[in-house]
């Protein structure tokens, strides 16, 4: 794969639930284009539909009709087994949560994506090391998540999405559970990974904070995603 000019681009992409009896229609045919040199927000009021589009987005979820495409693949269409690896490599995820595995140390967090995509130990650990250095938390690499506070649990998840150096990162509400000042600083991580990294990030978010410290800002609304800043 590249490691530049990555594109992740959703054709007619639609979502519809059934509550009830009713249904509705969370996305409506949404063309986008997310270029990995540039920086995104995804905006919305609560229920628009930021953590459906996310999450098709990153092929952890189905549209019901549509394509989403990691340059001219159709991830959708992956097969389960395809899908795994290609997330893996290619697409680093972050939650609202930071959804860490309680019983291992921070370090064994971090490595678990190069394991899982069968490289050497000893060269995850020092991806590791680099990685833990640039979060700021090297002396934490011993411990478990339990004895780190919020802020700094996020960022072991967020050198975790960032270990197998994918070419986009997308986060769901990364500083939903953070204070201003946390939150700040997560999103200066952000920024300066992709400055340093050149990964793309797509980060949904209500913070108008957040919003402005990226390239450009995309509200969803109605099913349909429309862009705020040219
Ligand atoms: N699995 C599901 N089954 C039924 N309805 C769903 C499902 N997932 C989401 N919805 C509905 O889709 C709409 C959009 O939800 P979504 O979680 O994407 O919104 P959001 O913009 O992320 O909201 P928030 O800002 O509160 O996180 C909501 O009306 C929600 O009830
Ligand atoms: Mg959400």
């Amino acid at each position: 794969m590249e490691k530049n000019g990555n594109r992740l681009v959703t054709k007619g992409i639609s979502q519809k639930f059934t509550q009830g009896k009713e249904e509705i229609i969370v996305l409506n045919n949404i063309d986008s284009i997310f270029m990995q040199e540039k920086n995104y927000a995804i905006t919305g009021i609560s229920g628009s539909g930021k953590s459906t589009f996310i999450h098709i987005l990153a092929g952890l979820d189905k549209p019901c009709a549509g394509n989403v495409f990691f340059n001219n693949i159709a991830i959708n269409e992956l097969p389960a087994n395809k899908l795994s690896l290609f997330l893996n490599k290619s697409i680093g995820l972050v939650f609202q949560s930071p959804h860490l595995i309680r019983e291992l140390s921070v370090i064994e967090n971090i490595i678990l994506p190069g394991m899982i995509a069968g490289k050497d130990k000893n060269d995850c650990e020092k991806r590791a090391h680099e990685l833990l250095q640039k979060v700021g938390l090297f002396d934490k690499k011993d411990q478990k998540p339990g004895e780190l506070s919020g802020g700094q649990q996020q960022r072991v998840a967020i050198a975790r999405a960032l270990f197998n150096e994918p070419a986009f990162l997308i986060a769901d509400e990364p500083t939903g559970n953070l204070d201003l000042a946390t939150g700040t600083t997560i999103i200066d991580l952000l920024l300066s990974c992709h400055q340093e990294w050149g990964m793309g990030l797509i980060i949904s978010s209500h913070d108008a904070y957040v919003a402005e410290r990226m390239d450009e800002i995309y509200v969803l609304s109605e099913g349909k995603l429309h862009r705020e800043r040219l």
